[in-house]
């Protein structure tokens, strides 16, 4: 606690909990088959990830981080200081240190839908910067968030890197987005990295590494799901792809059947034919024009925009309308 007196609140607003059994199932029944991205993210799923972002071929993660060292100041004078920073899913705390200690905000909002996961790194940061209150609250992001009433009056920040934006499919993300607009309020600022669409070589190397994390991670996901849900998934039986479709502008992650096999999923027996596609999760790229539209499409304007030398990755300032 500081000599200001430090204010901790955290605020559960009970996100529902998905049937996850009934979601998996129909996913299950879909053609072709595919399975939710959040059973990526288990404590092994996390570690993995974080080995992801420091691999090579995965450009994105230090992209971005060079973006902010290059251009953190220059955003602070744009957005000046205390302001209520609200960060939409908190991952890895490297990117908000930084911007914290950037910014020196008066209020840290981080939003996020696992609770002890949230408390955890909310405290954590709560310590490292005593004289920021931090709300934290728990909330599934893709709905709509009423902030903390000790917020209110205070200029709003939003913090959505990583492009995240991506993992969203177009109309949800513009859906999103229109939703982070309104609790902004006009004027409010959002921060957000974008992943630029590229030449495919370069796209596919960084979810194909040759390493096989990805692979590693991909397949997780499975593992994961037979602890939860008690299903006999073999995950030596399957194998991750990931394609660039050019067409659609998105990364498309898959795990592959390597043999004819039927799984229990939840008392069904499940097939999957050799070769067949069980679709993981999208990554959608956007060429700054492209996501210029997006932002417009859901109530922003650009206010500044950095790329880096190479042109791949995107830093967005956005300001509510
Ligand atoms: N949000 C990350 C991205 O789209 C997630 C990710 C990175 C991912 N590598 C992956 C998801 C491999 C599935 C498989 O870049």
């Amino acid at each position: 606690m500081s000599t200001q007196g430090q204010q901790f609140a955290f605020y559960d607003l009970h996100p529902p909990m998905d049937d996850i059994t009934a979601e998996v199932r129909s996913g299950m029944l879909e053609s072709p088959k595919k399975l939710s991205p959040k059973f990526f993210y288990d404590e092994r799923g996390s570690q993995l990830f974080e080995a992801i972002t420091r691999l090579d071929a995965y450009y994105p993660t230090r992209t971005e981080l060079s973006l902010f060292d290059a251009y953190l100041e220059e955003i602070t004078q744009t957005i000046g200081y205390h302001s209520c920073v609200i960060e939409y899913g908190s991952g890895s705390t490297l990117k908000i240190r930084k911007l914290l200690q950037a910014l020196s905000p008066s209020a840290y909002v981080p939003i996020d839908i696992s609770k002890d996961f949230l408390l955890t790194s909310a405290r954590a940061l709560a310590e490292d910067f005593p004289a920021l209150d931090v709300f934290p609250v728990c909330a599934d992001f893709s709905q709509s968030i009423a902030l903390p009433p000790q917020t209110d009056g205070m200029h709003r920040v939003g913090f959505f890197p990583g492009s995240s934006i991506g993992n969203f499919e177009p109309e949800s993300a513009r859906e999103f987005l229109a939703r982070v607009a309104g609790t902004l309020g006009a004027g409010g600022h959002l921060l957000i990295g974008v992943d630029c669409k590229k030449d495919t070589k370069t796209l596919e190397l960084a979810y194909n590494d040759p390493e096989g994390v990805t692979a590693q991670f991909n397949l997780n996901a499975l593992v994961h799901l037979n602890r939860v849900l008690k299903t006999d998934f073999d995950p030596e039986a399957f194998a991750h792809e990931a394609h660039y479709n050019e067409s659609s502008g998105c990364i498309q992650m898959f795990l592959r059947s390597l043999v004819d096999q039927r799984v229990d999923v939840c008392g069904e027996r499940i097939h999957f034919g050799a070769g067949e596609l069980l679709h993981t999760e999208n990554s959608y790229k956007f060429a700054p024009v492209e996501f210029g539209r997006l932002a417009a499409s859901a109530g922003f304007d650009i206010q500044k925009r950095w790329l880096d030398s190479r042109g791949y990755f995107g830093l967005y300032l956005l300001r509510a309308r």
